[in-house]
């Protein structure tokens, strides 16, 4: 039995839910704040949460006790959509987006994802590891203890499957959680330029189920966009994921309304992401059928295009989530804080909304909030603390790393 007390921590940001699964509309501002609380984990998972007056239970000799005085404490941050392994970078695509190219121009002159995808297919798993565990350690020091990674970009089954292998390496190595996603369907491959339905047909029929049997993905995902996979392509794929039992997310209403969102709530995905152009009636649909809103601010951000509606969705009642869609085209930046901070200025979120977004509510977007995602008994032991005064200020003061200490499954990282 290993135990860990935090204790004296200034703020203690719990953003308890008491079983529920997210936090929606008002509640999404009940952040379950404690002035001068202790953390007692156990054996990696949150044993106790009390505050100055309470007694705590009694400590084992070999427990190890942390002062958090002037510190703030959070539940680890849920990056619950990521593209991070890939290889090359497009830094040349950033300089050519500065001179007024568009996303889209520079795609269609082969540049874009195809550009990574060349790069990611030459790339060995290896390779590919070194440079995403490199990643990961970095996101860990930036406060987010879990991660759910991509594969799309490999387009064609052997590196498909050397993305997804190379997800679930690191999932076994890291200290981060990692969570699989698998994106065949992220755009149309050279080779199929002009035989897009029989791209289709070989997610569908060839690699969907090798992956299912081999377990290698929890979840599937499309992107479902105006030049990308249409609504019936999508639902076609996604509807064989489902049938294969992996949970579904979809890249809806990136580029156009495109009806992604729509069928996202149709298929019961539990989560769909991006937003930026979603409209009105798809919002009523994601709201009843319950399903995660994931924006994205640092797309919108970097490649300067309109931000998602998020006061409108978290008003209508929809669990909204962000996250950082890290990946070398629309957003090269991980950092959690960064995201609340553009959320808050861009996105007319409020830092409390920002906070539960990042953690409860992006875990549920994982199907994980029961385990992750707030800091409440019997939950793992996720919790990092900051050098600065009060939550709030952690989106305030952007663009530097805050954070003093990491704990991931009770056990404190060192760098
Ligand atoms: O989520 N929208 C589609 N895919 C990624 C971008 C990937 C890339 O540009 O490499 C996204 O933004
Ligand atoms: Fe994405």
């Amino acid at each position: 039995m290993h135990q860990l007390m935090l204790k004296n921590i200034a703020q203690l940001v719990t953003v308890r839910s008491n079983g529920a699964r997210v936090k929606t509309a008002a509640g999404m501002r009940d952040l379950g704040v404690i002035e001068n609380a202790s953390v007692l984990i156990e054996d990696g998972v949150f044993l106790w949460i009390g505050g100055p007056n309470d007694k705590h239970p009694a400590l084992s000799e070999d427990a190890t006790v942390v002062d958090a005085s002037e510190k703030i404490a959070l539940p680890g941050f849920v990056d619950s959509h990521t593209h991070l392994v890939f290889a090359g970078s497009r830094e040349d695509e950033f300089a050519m987006r500065a001179e007024g190219k568009t996303y889209q121009q520079i795609a269609e002159q082969g540049g874009g994802i195809l550009s990574t995808v060349r790069a990611t297919r030459q790339a060995s798993k290896h390779d590919l590891k070194r440079l995403a565990r490199v990643r990961l350690d970095a996101m860990l020091q930036h406060g987010t203890t879990t991660v759910e990674i991509k594969s799309g970009y490999g387009l064609d089954e052997e590196s498909e499957i050397k993305m997804l292998e190379c997800i679930q390496e690191l999932a076994k190595e890291q200290y981060t959680t990692v969570v699989a996603t698998f994106l065949g369907a992220h755009a149309f491959p050279p080779e199929f330029r002009n035989s897009r339905e029989a791209y289709v047909d070989l997610l569908r029929d060839r690699m969907l189920p090798y992956i299912g049997k081999r377990g290698l993905a929890q979840f599937c995902d499309v992107f479902c966009d105006a030049g990308y996979f249409s609504v019936e392509q999508s639902r076609r794929i996604l509807e064989k994921a489902r049938e294969l039992g992996l949970g579904i997310k979809v890249h809806a209403d990136e580029l156009a309304p495109s009806g992604g969102s729509a069928l996202a709530a149709e298929l019961r995905a539990v989560s769909a992401d991006h937003l930026e152009h979603i409209d009105e009636a798809s919002i009523a649909l994601l709201k009843n059928a319950g399903v995660v809103a994931t924006l994205l601010p640092g797309v919108s951000f970097f490649l300067n295009h309109s931000y998602a509606p998020a006061r409108q969705l978290i008003d209508a009642g929809v669990p909204v989530a962000i996250a950082s869609d890290f990946n070398p085209g629309s957003c090269m930046s991980f950092s959690m804080p960064l995201m609340m901070t553009i959320a808050c200025t861009h996105m007319g979120m409020t830092p409390e909304e920002a906070i539960t977004a990042s953690t409860l509510n992006a875990a549920a977007a994982l199907n994980l909030s029961q385990v992750y995602g707030s800091i409440e008994t019997g939950k793992k032991a996720d919790i990092v603390l900051y050098d600065v005064p009060n939550y709030r200020y952690l989106a305030y003061h952007f663009g530097t790393n805050h954070v003093s200490l990491i704990v991931k499954h009770g056990t404190i990282l060192e760098f």
